[in-house]
């Protein structure tokens, strides 16, 4: 799908429990070798996303905060890799060795602080910016490339259709795990 196709799109975020549900979205549509930068300054919610997207995958063990081990790895449905680059400084990024992770990841990577290393992704990966709105928060998706415009796409239209039937039971598929 062309970029062009799946513009981007923002949606407002009530609370916590409605960041992790929306991450847990993208976790039921979201292929292999799926990279996500999550972008957003400290507080906004990248980490109670990535609890969402983990708990969409069935993943073992709590996915916390990987600020200070920097990477985390999850097995799941799919591997979760979790990244947090906060504390990673200029010149260390070689030796952790992400860029290359990333590149043969089998499954879903997210990435905290991507923004300070734009060149660890793929060049085809997804943007989730999240930011305070009030008490709220507003999260922000792009695609930047055909592959992640398809998922931006299918994420989309998977949490409009949950949004449109408020309590009922989501389509077909919807809360299953994958
Ligand atoms: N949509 C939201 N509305 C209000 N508070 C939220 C929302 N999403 C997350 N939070 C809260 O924001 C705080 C910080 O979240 P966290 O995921 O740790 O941020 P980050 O990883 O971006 O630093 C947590 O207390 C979390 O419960
Ligand atoms: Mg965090």
């Amino acid at each position: 799908m062309d970029v062009d196709r799946a513009p981007p799109w923002t949606v407002v975020l009530g609370d916590a429990d409605r960041t992790r549900a929306f991450g847990a979205c993208l976790g039921r549509v979201a292929p292999g070798g799926l990279a996500v930068a999550l972008v957003g300054g400290l507080g906004a919610g990248k980490t109670c996303f990535a609890q969402g997207v983990g708990a969409a995958l069935r993943v073992e063990g709590p996915v916390v905060s990987p600020t200070f081990v920097l990477v985390a790895e999850h097995q799941g449905t799919l591997p979760l890799l979790h990244a947090d680059l906060y504390r990673l400084e200029p010149g260390e990024l070689g030796a952790i060795g992400l860029e290359e992770t990333l590149e043969s990841w089998p499954g879903v990577a997210l990435v905290e602080w991507a923004d300070r290393f734009p060149e660890v992704l793929p060049a085809d990966h997804l943007s989730v910016g999240l930011r305070a709105r009030g008490g709220s928060r507003e999260a922000q998706v792009h695609a930047t490339g055909p592959r992640s415009a398809a998922v931006s796409a299918a994420w989309r239209r998977a949490w409009e259709a949950r949004d449109a039937a408020p309590g009922s039971p989501p389509p077909a598929g919807g809360e299953a795990p994958r």
